[in-house]
């Protein structure tokens, strides 16, 4: 089957692309934007490290084909940044020592992004409920509550 041509908008730049029909939007975004931050776990939609911000929901993008992107509005962790400055999600995985490995970092960070967009001063059980599509083989969890907790705080702020 011939490819189509899709249109979207990833961190804010119009892209278009031609996708096979049976294309992951993970590999689009990955194989032909190069944009490689978005990570693959397990393809099968259960460790969210492919998570991306959806139209506005935080989607695992394993679970999606390219097709179904024509015309969508996507952030990846690339696009949190703003000129070279961290989001405070960033900053409070940097701050709280977040991580480990680094691999469910990106996905979880953009997970956190939209759990503060719609819920701005979560409860910890709501962070721990929030975050529970996205796996981390390495932390228990502890210090990503605290960065997004840290989030939390420094977004109210500003
Ligand atoms: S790679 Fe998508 S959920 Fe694991
Ligand atoms: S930091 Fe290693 S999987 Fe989360």
């Amino acid at each position: 089957m011939g490819k189509k041509l899709i249109s979207m908008t990833v961190n804010g730049q119009t892209h278009e692309v031609a996708v096979e029909p049976r294309q992951l939007l993970i590999h689009t975004l990955r194989e032909e934007l190069g944009l490689t931050g978005s990570h693959i776990g397990c393809e099968t939609s259960h460790c969210g490290a492919c998570t991306v911000d959806f139209n506005g929901e935080s989607v695992k993008s394993c679970t999606l084909l390219a097709v179904q992107a024509d015309g969508a509005d996507i952030l990846t962790v690339e696009g949190l940044a703003n000129d070279g400055v961290l989001h405070p999600v960033q900053e409070g995985f940097t701050e709280k020592h977040g991580l480990q490995c680094g691999f469910c970092t990106p996905g979880m960070m953009i997970r956190a992004y939209r759990l503060l967009q719609e819920n701005p001063n979560p409860s910890e059980e709501e962070i721990r409920t929030g975050i529970s599509g996205n796996l981390c083989r390495c932390t228990g969890y502890q210090n990503i509550v605290r960065a997004v907790q840290y989030a939390a705080e420094k977004l109210s702020a500003e």
